[in-house]
């Protein structure tokens, strides 16, 4: 089991992030105290999206004149993401709406121009890192606020995902790209290490618009180890599939992020939340595709999480703690066709995952059947008998592949996910 659940190890050739296994995403502006879905009601609502609502802009934007977060607590946050097994958090520092959630100096649309004053993205890294979790900045390339982007207002509706905005004057453009790289070094260089950026809103230009490769450069010299994900066009070290568990794992490193509910940010008339047990089982997938899962929350206008809410993290956390090692820290296990289920490993050691309940064993195949020294139940500790077999003449061979079968008593099962170690000779 794990002694803490802080990953501190990677494999050499990677980073921390390959086995990193669970991040926690925030979602979050001024308009949750409008119950609105994060930047999209500005647009008229997304497609994709299927609970985001439909204001004009100036409703949309507001709200940040009367945002003060009083129930915000970014260390009560980190603590109960940290007893989650969250390694890694990222907070949306500026959405698709433009507004700032630091004290940034290149706008006045901003929570230092609140009631609230207090700068949320230094309070988040700061609780953050105390916890030993890393540090991921979400930031909106495109900008739907800023004059020189520019901003968008009813005459553009409808929004057509897919289609760009019109660009403005060259000089124009270039006035907000000062602004955007201005306002990036700002954040990689006041509020400590930063782990990961997250672009997003990235589809509205070309790679040549944004200059990415530039960016690039300067994001990587002024924060060494950073990870950027794929959404900065031409650029990125690891794929963000959305909402859900991708068939045919990507080649590179990748991570699913994805909501409790069908909201990115919170949104008191959506209720479609998954079940506790579903979101163990998808971290289990995830992890068991060499995936990491990035979980969404979605503060209050108040600043608190929605009861809903806690109790899923607390119950991802609860199952966490008893079966972590098989989901943090590991890589993908075995292939689909020897366990039905997903399955990690770490070292010598084998995680097979149980996502429905066996009728007496489990039988594991295509491994090396001698080498296999034990089998526990992870959570209990508590040694299951099994069986080997191999082909007649295979069998006669010095390390031959075969397959165990391990009796699988109903009371070692998990009420969410039960986890088999298998222990190899290493
Ligand atoms: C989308 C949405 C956005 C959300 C993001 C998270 O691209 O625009 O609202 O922040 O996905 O993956």
């Amino acid at each position: 089991m794990l002694d803490d659940l802080t990953v501190t190890s990677s494999d050499s050739t990677g980073t921390w992030f390959d086995t990193a296994g669970l991040g926690m995403f925030i979602h979050w502006d001024h308009a949750s105290q409008q119950g609105l879905e994060i930047s999209w009601p500005l647009v008229g609502g997304g497609d994709i999206l299927e609970h985001a609502q439909d204001v004009t802009p100036e409703q949309y934007h507001s709200s940040a004149a009367t945002f003060d977060p009083q129930a915000w607590d970014a260390p009560a946050l980190a603590r109960l993401a940290k007893q989650t097994g969250v390694q890694y958090a990222v907070l949306t520092t500026k959405h698709h709406n433009g507004f700032s959630m630091w004290h940034t100096k290149l706008s006045d649309h901003s929570i230092e121009h609140t009631p609230f004053g207090r700068d949320i993205v230094r309070e988040f890294a700061d609780a953050m890192r105390a916890e030993g979790i890393r540090v991921g900045f979400y930031y909106s390339l495109c900008d739907w606020h800023h004059p020189d982007y520019p901003a968008f207002t009813m005459e553009h509706r409808p929004y057509q995902l897919g289609v760009s905005p019109p660009m403005p004057p060259d000089e124009q453009w270039a006035s907000f790209l000062e602004f955007m790289y201005g306002q990036l070094r700002e954040l990689l260089t006041d509020y400590g290490k930063v782990d990961v950026v997250w672009f997003d809103g990235g589809w509205e230009r070309r790679a040549s618009q944004w200059r990415s490769s530039e960016l690039e450069t300067m994001l990587r010299e002024l924060q060494p180890g950073l990870l950027i994900n794929d959404r900065l066009p031409r650029v990125g070290d690891y794929e963000t599939p959305e909402q859900f568990v991708p068939p045919t794992p990507p080649a590179r490193k990748w991570e699913t992020c994805m909501t409790m509910n069908e909201s990115w940010s919170y949104n008191p008339d959506d209720h479609d939340y998954k079940s506790p047990r579903s979101l163990v089982h998808t971290l289990c997938e995830v992890t068991g595709r060499g995936g990491n899962l990035l979980l969404n929350v979605s503060p209050r206008g108040d600043g608190s999480l929605p009861p809903e809410q806690v109790e899923r993290l607390e119950h991802v956390g609860a199952w966490v703690r008893r079966n972590g090692e098989a989901v943090l820290g590991t890589e993908a296990g075995l292939a689909s066709w020897q366990h039905y289920g997903p399955s990690t490993k770490h070292g010598a050691r084998t995680y097979v995952h149980l996502l429905a309940k066996p009728y007496e064993s489990v039988t594991v195949r295509g491994v090396k059947v001698k080498q296999v020294e034990r089998v526990t139940e992870l959570a209990s500790g508590r040694e299951l008998a099994f069986t080997r077999r191999t082909g007649i003449i295979e069998g006669f061979g010095p390390d031959p592949e075969g397959e165990i079968t391990i009796t699988v008593p109903s009371d070692v099962l998990d009420d969410d996910a039960t986890v088999l170690a298998i222990d190899f000779r290493s």
